[in-house]
C-alpha cells in the first residue's frame, strides 16, 4: 500500500465521567471506522481529562494498558487491520504515566510514556525514561510523541532518525505555539505530522483544539476548529518522507554535523 488514510480525532474528555470519555472515544471510533480511516490518533489522556486536582483524582481515572476499558475499545477498533495512538492516563505498580497507547490488528504494540512532563504533570506522573518509538504498519513508519515534546526539537529529529515518516501526537494543548512549531518540526525533518488536540475548559485551562496534520514540505494539510469536537482526514504518502532533500543539495539528516552538537548531550 502507497498511501493511507490518516485521521485525527477531535474530543473532550471530562475528569471523573468514564462513562462520558467512553462514548465520546467510541463516537471517533465509529466515525473513523465508517471512513475507512487506516491509522487514527487522538487525544492525550483521552480517558481521564487533563487538569487534576490532585494525584487521587488522576489514578481514579487511570488504566492499564491494554487491559483497562479504553485499551479494550481500541484493541477491537484495531482488529481489521487498523492502527490507533491514544493517549491514556496510564496506571502501573511503579505510578502513573502520561502514556500514547500504540494499538494495531488488535494487538497492543507498544506504549509510549510522556518524556518532557509540562506545569502540574509533575505533581502525578513519573516522566517516561525511554526513547520515543517507531512502529512499522502497512509497510509504513510511525513515530509517537505526546503534547508538549514539541517544545523539545530533539524528539521529534529523533524520531526522523529511527526512520519515522509521520509523527503521531496526541496533545492536549494550551498554549497558542505548537500547530506553528510542527510545521517547523515537519521542514526539519521532512516528516509528515498529525496533532490530535482536544477542546474544552479545565479548571485554569483552555485547551485549543485545531487538530491539524502537517506535510514534509511544511504544508498545513487539515486543521480542525477551535471549539468544536470532529475528525479530520486525508489520504497520505508516507513515503513521500523518505526524501530528505530540502534543496538539490542539501539532506536534512545527511548534512548534520552530530561532532559539532555535543553540548546538546550534556547535562
Ligand atoms: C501538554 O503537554 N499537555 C501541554
Amino acid at each position: 500500500m502507497t498511501s493511507l488514510r490518516i485521521a485525527v480525532g477531535q474530543i473532550e474528555p471530562r475528569i471523573g465521567d468514564l462513562q462520558w470519555n467512553i462514548e465520546q472515544i467510541q463516537r471517533a471510533l465509529n466515525q473513523a471506522a465508517d471512513n475507512n480511516v487506516d491509522v487514527l490518533v487522538l487525544p492525550e489522556l483521552s480517558n481521564s481529562g487533563y487538569a487534576f486536582a490532585s494525584t487521587d483524582e488522576a489514578l481514579d481515572s487511570s488504566e492499564i494498558i491494554p487491559e483497562g476499558d479504553i485499551s479494550r475499545m481500541l484493541l477491537e477498533w484495531s482488529s481489521d487491520n487498523k492502527m490507533v495512538v491514544a493517549g491514556i492516563c496510564e496506571k502501573t505498580n511503579d505510578g502513573l504515566f502520561n502514556s500514547a497507547a500504540v494499538i494495531a490488528n488488535g494487538k497492543h504494540i507498544t506504549t509510549y510514556r510522556k518524556i518532557h512532563l509540562f506545569y502540574k504533570e509533575f505533581e502525578w506522573f513519573i516522566p517516561g525514561g525511554a526513547e520515543p518509538p517507531v512502529i512499522e504498519f502497512e509497510g509504513h513508519r510511525f513515530g509517537v510523541m505526546i503534547c508538549f515534546d514539541w517544545a523539545f526539537p530533539e524528539i521529534a529529529r529523533i524520531l526522523a532518525l529511527k526512520g519515522a515518516q509521520v509523527i503521531l501526537h496526541p496533545a492536549n494543548l494550551v498554549l497558542p505555539y505548537c500547530f506553528d512549531a510542527m510545521i517547523t518540526r515537519s521542514i526539519e525533518n521532512r516528516v509528515f505530522t498529525a496533532t490530535a488536540n482536544r477542546i474544552g475548559v479545565e479548571r485554569d485551562l483552555n485547551f485549543t483544539g485545531r487538530s491539524q496534520i502537517t506535510s514534509p514540505e511544511g504544508k498545513r494539510l487539515l486543521s480542525l476548529s477551535k471549539e468544536d469536537a470532529g475528525m479530520g482526514m486525508l489520504e497520505i504518502d508516507p513515503s513521500i518522507a523518505d526524501d530528505k532533500m530540502i534543496t538539490e543539495r542539501n539532506d536534512v539528516l545527511a548534512d548534520r554535523r552530530p561532532e559539532l552538537y555535543r553540548r546538546l548531550v550534556e547535562k
